[in-house]
């Protein structure tokens, strides 16, 4: 008797006390992983093949793979997969795990990108970073993995950097646990389109936005589309003249709202972005006014990187109105569908190869998430690569609240272990993934 009530009790303690405690084994109702058939995830083997072969097709068949799985219609046919992750904001809330209360719901937390912050006295991409809506997504195995190790909380980081496993690329330095296979995560970037009105939306043309040392702010792009938020099934030749910034394009060409993929907003949502004053001058600079009740939030562009290798694979996808030309569009398999085929993508599984035409490292970027970066000595945004910069992601408690110091200027190859300041020794290196210092509480 006396010892199966012990047991009890400790059971009980066990369950109750702590962070830890609440834990689900298992992803909540509601949340759907990448469905089997998508390559996911890959041989390890296989996808470090691609990468130190230069296979540049097979690196982005396989990545066009991964975003046909995570685009899929959830099979209550509300959402897609993805838009069931895990927001930054859950993955690093301290408090009760959430999702031991009940079933997931879906709620969007736009933010704006941390990686365009400003601070004081840096180079960073001007207002232009204003008119974006963000959100940055975990799957559940990111989810699980910054949950279970409490990396969401600056004491833990605290800790591991005195006494966590050392970090073999950087000896002095330490590292947090590396997160599991299956882990993805994604840097979602929105454009608000009106209700009521014909909404401009800046395009990226590699062709006539020349690289500049000031960078390429969305701002700067030479092309805008006009969104109707009311028309489906527009002819391929209409063209309407809307306004950007007080100019005008005339003959923008017109495409419909079922171009994309597009959220409707509701009261709730619409307010709580208009909470926040960056957010609220987003909405300012892509409408002239507020968001509404019934105003559309649509996806146009978004960062993806899965752990299927150590050094992670990097991919990043934007709209564009003719995604079937350039290099950005091959490989895409008829796996992707819908509305997804409107994007355009670029990878990276590897710092330098394959090289790029001039025989340097070689590019991946977002032209709405790091075109704006100015030249910071060794080139700007739109040459740069994801892994280079995530390569330097590191938890140092003096770089709190300095966001713009610590992954700035912008490089590409291979970092310089003996000179790069991000390496010098005394960190904690957080596996690549930024949010972790930026988030963590
Ligand atoms: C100059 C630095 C820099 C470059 C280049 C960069 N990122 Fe990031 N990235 C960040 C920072 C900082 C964050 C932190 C979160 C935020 O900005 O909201 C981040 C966040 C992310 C996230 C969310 C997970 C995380 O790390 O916290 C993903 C996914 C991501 N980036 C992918 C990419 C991809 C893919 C590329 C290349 C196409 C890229 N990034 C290029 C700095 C960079």
């Amino acid at each position: 008797m006396h010892t199966s009530k012990s047991i009890l009790y400790f059971l009980a303690g066990w369950f109750f006390s702590g962070s830890m405690a609440a834990f689900a084994q298992q992803p909540p109702a509601g949340y759907f992983d990448i469905p089997p058939g998508f390559d996911f995830p890959a041989s390890k083997q296989t996808l470090e093949q691609y990468r130190t072969s230069a296979n540049l097709s097979a690196q982005r068949l396989h990545v066009w793979n991964v975003f046909a799985g995570m685009t899929q219609t959830t099979p209550d046919g509300k959402y897609s997969i993805f838009e069931t992750w895990f927001s930054e904001e859950e993955v690093f809330q301290v408090g009760p795990e959430p999702q031991a209360l009940g079933p997931r719901r879906v709620v969007r937390r736009f933010r704006q990108p941390a990686q365009l912050s400003a601070m004081p006295g840096e180079l960073v991409p001007q207002a232009a970073g204003t008119a974006l809506l963000s959100e940055v997504l975990y799957n559940y195995a990111g989810y699980k993995h910054v949950r279970t190790n409490r990396l969401y909380l600056t004491v833990e980081l605290d800790a591991l950097r005195a006494n966590g496993a050392t970090d073999p690329v950087v000896p002095g330095n330490r590292m947090i646990p590396a997160f599991p296979a299956e882990t993805v995560s994604l840097k979602t970037v929105w454009w608000p389109i009106a209700k009521d009105q014909v909404t401009a939306l800046p395009v990226w043309d590699p062709e006539s936005n020349p690289s500049r040392p000031t960078g390429n702010p969305f701002t700067s792009w030479a092309r805008v589309v006009a969104v109707d938020p009311n028309q489906t099934n527009v002819p391929s030749n209409a063209t309407k003249t809307v306004f950007f910034l007080g100019k005008q394009f005339s003959d923008a060409h017109l495409v419909g709202i079922d171009a994309f993929h597009a959220v409707k907003l509701d009261a709730q949502t619409a307010q709580n972005a208009m909470q926040n004053g960056r957010l609220a001058q987003a909405a300012q600079i892509a409408l002239g006014r507020p968001l509404q009740e019934g105003d559309y939030v649509v996806l146009v562009a978004t960062h993806l990187t899965t752990k299927e290798i150590d050094d992670w694979v990097w991919a990043t996808f934007w709209w564009h109105d003719r995604p079937d030309d350039g290099r950005f569009a091959a490989d895409r398999p008829a796996k992707v569908g819908g509305v997804w085929r409107n994007f355009l993508m670029s990878a990276s599984y590897d710092l330098d190869l394959p090289l790029e035409s001039d025989g340097k490292p070689h590019v991946a970027f977002n032209p709405w998430l790091e075109a704006g970066f100015p030249d910071g000595g060794s080139g700007n945004g739109t040459v740069s690569n994801c892994m280079n910069c995530h390569n330097r992601s590191a938890w140092r408690p003096d770089w709190q609240g300095q966001a713009g110091r610590v992954f700035l200027p912008i490089f590409r190859g291979k970092p310089d272990l003996q000179s790069d300041p991000a390496y010098s020794t005394g960190r904690l290196r957080t596996d690549f993934l930024w949010s972790v210092p930026f988030s963590s509480q």
